[in-house]
């Protein structure tokens, strides 16, 4: 089976995991993870980075350290992986679904239009806080989502949440080795604009570490409250005094170990998946009625997924039979996600003009995009791809 993303080792993965059994650091002590937390900010710009058994530990954490809590309310897109929407639910808050854009991130310009038209912002004890005028709740934060490796557009929304108070959490799960390369951005690392940043090292993402996370800040108050809520929010580590509530989220050692070893190769990885894309592009534009979805013009995208675009809305079974088709030759190909507003859980929140998902939705599919994925084998997905459209 040709799988949608697999785990790429290559480097020095053995040797740094050896190591740590030979040391006897396996668990959530260890130099490895420290030299994982340092070797990221080095790597994204972020001044501090605090290492997470996964990424939505991490984003559970970060809307937790913007202030989320009972009944308030948070944005984000409804076509995402859910664990952004869970980790809101997670803080007891509840998600407003916006629409996404062609580049399947937030639609800003909606979002834009949605704080200044269905929100108002008023004093209390002197700071601002912006309410839904529907629910008369509290909007604290805005999870933007770069998704499949494309860059959310946050040189307008940045300066509109600042004056309305709402944090920007980015979910940068999928957009490590993201950079902007124009506007007010540029050269800046995916997860590094916002007030907190939100990494994941999944198995299926572009390097892993068997699992885990990862939260950025340039705020070194934010930084340490994240340490201290991930590792049990320990305040006398003699006598074990918790002051608060905290977490059992800190990354292994082993699992820091691999991540660090995997990082070491993300350019090669980057460069290997830009011309994965390339291809991709020059076989699948000349199949009638596809193309391949285009990254945006103002960043270096990842290239984390391929996505085809279906020039025309398959009916569910139609659409599955392709799936199927090529699942019976070897090929994992995958839909969007189901769209998180019709999840059974979620389907009574507030939702805003979500035209796009309903479209992109059933006619998109996620190919396989392994770092080590042959052009022998993407000829190969490419000739099924001709035979059912
Ligand atoms: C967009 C997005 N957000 C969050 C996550 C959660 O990361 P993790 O699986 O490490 O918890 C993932 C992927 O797994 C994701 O794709």
């Amino acid at each position: 089976m040709i799988k949608l993303h697999e785990p790429f080792i290559s480097g020095n993965e053995w040797k740094y995991i050896k190591n740590c059994l030979d040391e006897g650091w396996v668990s959530s002590a260890g130099k490895y993870v420290d030299l994982f937390e340092k070797k990221i900010t080095k790597y994204t710009g972020a001044k501090h980075a605090v290492a997470c058994i996964n990424g939505t530990s991490a984003l559970q954490i970060s809307l937790r350290l913007v202030g989320v809590g009972t009944n308030d309310e948070v944005i984000v897109p409804s076509m995402t992986f859910i664990s952004p929407v869970n980790a809101i639910n997670y803080n007891n808050a509840k998600p407003i679904f916006m629409d996404n854009d062609d580049y399947y991130t937030i639609d800003v310009n909606k979002t834009i239009e949605f704080l200044n038209k269905k929100t108002r912002t008023i004093l209390r004890k002197k700071i601002p806080i912006t309410i839904n005028k529907k629910t008369g709740n509290h909007i604290v934060a805005l999870i933007v989502v770069h998704l499949f490796g494309n860059a959310t557009k946050l040189d307008k929304l940045i300066d509109l949440c600042r004056t309305k108070n709402i944090s920007i959490i980015e979910d940068a799960a999928e957009s490590i080795g993201t950079f902007y390369k124009s506007g007010r951005f540029r050269n800046k690392h995916t997860g590094t604009v916002g007030k907190i940043g939100c990494l994941s090292f999944n198995g299926n993402k572009i390097i892993t570490a068997g699992g885990g996370g990862m939260i950025l800040t340039n705020n070194l108050k934010i930084a340490k409250k994240a340490k201290y809520l991930t590792t049990q929010a320990k305040d006398d580590p003699i006598s074990y005094v918790h002051n608060d509530i905290g977490y059992n989220f800190r990354l292994s050692n082993i699992q820091a170990a691999l991540g660090l070893a995997q990082l070491e190769s993300l350019p090669e990885y980057i460069r290997k998946k830009k011309i994965i894309h390339e291809i991709y592009r020059n076989k699948i534009d000349k199949i009638k009625g596809l193309r391949i979805s285009r990254t945006s013009h103002f960043s270096k995208c990842n290239y984390w997924l391929n996505i085809i675009e279906i020039d025309k809305k398959l009916s569910k079974k139609d659409f599955l039979k392709k799936i199927q088709y090529l699942y019976n030759n070897g090929i994992e190909a995958r839909p969007l996600w189901y769209p998180n507003h019709l999840q059974k859980k979620y389907k009574k929140c507030q939702t805003y003009k979500l035209h796009n998902v309903k479209k992109i939705y059933q006619s998109r599919l996620c190919l396989p995009s392994s770092s080590q994925l042959t052009p022998k084998q993407q000829d190969f997905i490419c000739q099924k791809l001709n035979n059912i459209f």
